[in-house]
């Protein structure tokens, strides 16, 4: 049954979510009070470069069944409404709800009775639970439906996800089992539950893959210790499936719009509700301490010990976006390393495919010629893992480098054809330190 959804916000989640429920064939209204990213939208120019969302939303406002707007009043009307505004960390870490708590009373002061609210974005626990007192209405069920997609394969994820949560207090509700239908076409199991259990679900998934790649950074440093390879170790313990072989690998810290501020906030309501997340927190200070092990290891690469001066050294950044296959430069620990080097007087020139400037930081010296970060290089550094770096002709970066060696915090690299190219090569948890 075709349903009229209406989506508030049109960022990461609610483009997403808006153009992908208008291909399963729903009418969708996309509201935001951006206007010139309304404007923008409605002539089908979307500035999230992620894979399909551009052909999916030329497509729903062609067959007219995906239209955006600044009012909110063209929400009246709508079966159900999706809440998908920014909840940002505040100062302290903890979400800052402002955005939400504007706009939630507007709304119910303008949805039609019965109209299912639905909590989309991340939101504390607890929130879904507060929203008929926000929304000063007791005539609009609320559901918890969080959303699981990742950067750069948000509309694969979207359509095909590993499962839909619906949460609503009692559980099972028909509300519930009218969102879990919007759903029904992807096949994905469905879990329907309270509320609470709906919006933990999300920051545990994302805390726990905090906690996985915390505890594969510590075994890559052990590896390095032992003269193990962490590449050998993580893909034994992949092949257990109680384990998986996703998240398994190396870098140089995990950062994005999510992982670091969904720790954050779940720390914090641990903390608040009494419990003691040590693990988490553990996670949290290993990441931070991953970034200054990339630092070292770049001393080490430049002047041939861990604490060696980097003052006026040429270094050549490969990747600055958090992942590859996406632009984003928020938390990247790209970023991180990037400041810490600059802070430690290194020269930097940045390359990377989906980045053209680095807001706030005159320090690194962004280029779009990757060949360009080699010039006179001390050292060049890999921050993001992507694949278009293995192809480059590393003997013309060679040529041009002052010291062609390449610290790969991704093991992305291969260190023998390295070695062949004139490239020596510093893995992460790798005896990869292969010098020509
Ligand atoms: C993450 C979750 O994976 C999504 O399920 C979730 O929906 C999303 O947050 C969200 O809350 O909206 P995303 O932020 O796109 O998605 O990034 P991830 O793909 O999870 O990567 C996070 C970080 O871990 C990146 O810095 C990445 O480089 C790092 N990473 C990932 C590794 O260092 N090693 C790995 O093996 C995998």
């Amino acid at each position: 049954m075709a349903e009229h959804i209406g989506i508030v916000g049109a960022g990461y989640v609610g483009l997403t979510s808006a153009a992908c429920f208008a291909r399963l064939g729903h009418r969708v209204t996309c509201v935001d009070a951006d206007e010139s990213k309304v404007d923008e939208l409605g002539r089908g120019e979307v500035a999230i470069a992620e894979p399909g969302l551009a052909e999916l939303v030329g497509q729903g406002l062609a067959d007219r069944t995906l239209s955006f707007t600044t009012a909110q009043a063209e929400l009246y009307g709508a079966d159900l409404v999706f809440l998908c505004l920014p909840t940002p960390p505040a100062e302290d870490g903890r979400p800052d709800l402002g955005v939400l708590e504007q706009v939630v009373p507007q709304l119910g002061r303008l949805l039609r009775p019965g109209c299912v609210v639905v909590t989309k974005s991340t939101v504390p626990v607890g929130t879904a639970a507060r929203l008929p007192h926000l929304l000063g209405r007791d005539d609009l069920p609320v559901v918890a439906n969080p959303e699981f997609l990742r950067e750069g394969h948000a509309v694969e994820d979207f359509l095909h996800p590993d499962r839909v949560v619906v949460g609503t207090d009692p559980a099972d509700s028909p509300a519930a089992r009218r969102v879990a239908r919007l759903y029904e076409p992807t096949g994905a199991p469905v879990v329907a539950t309270d509320s609470a259990s709906a919006e933990l679900a999300k920051y545990a998934s994302n805390a726990f893959l905090a906690v996985k790649l915390s505890y594969v950074n510590v075994l890559a440093e052990l590896c390095e210790r032992f003269g193990a390879d962490v590449r050998e170790v993580s893909r034994t313990m992949g092949l257990d499936a109680r384990i998986g072989p996703e998240f398994l690998a190396p870098g140089p810290g995990w950062g994005g719009s999510c992982l670091p501020k969904d720790t954050s906030a779940l720390l914090h309501a641990a903390e608040a509700a009494g419990v003691d997340f040590a693990i988490l927190r553990d996670a949290v200070r290993v990441n931070a301490r991953q970034r200054a092990r990339v630092v070292r290891a770049v001393r080490q690469a430049v002047t041939g010990s861990p604490a060696g001066s980097l003052a006026g050294a040429r270094i050549g950044l490969l990747g600055l976006a958090f992942k590859a296959g996406t632009g984003d430069l928020r938390d990247s620990p790209a970023l991180a390393v990037a400041a810490e080097l600059a802070r430690a007087g290194a020269e930097l020139t940045a390359h990377d495919p989906a980045v053209g400037c680095v807001p706030g930081m005159s320090a690194v010296q962004v280029v779009d010629d990757p060949y360009l970060v080699a010039k006179d290089a001390a050292a060049l550094v890999v921050l993001t893992e992507w694949p278009e770096f293995r192809d480059l002709d590393w003997a013309r970066l060679a040529a041009s480098a002052d010291r062609a060696i390449v610290v790969d915090t991704r093991n992305l690299l291969d260190p023998d054809a390295l070695a062949d190219a004139g490239f020596a090569h510093v893995g992460v948890g790798t005896r990869s330190r292969r010098q020509p």
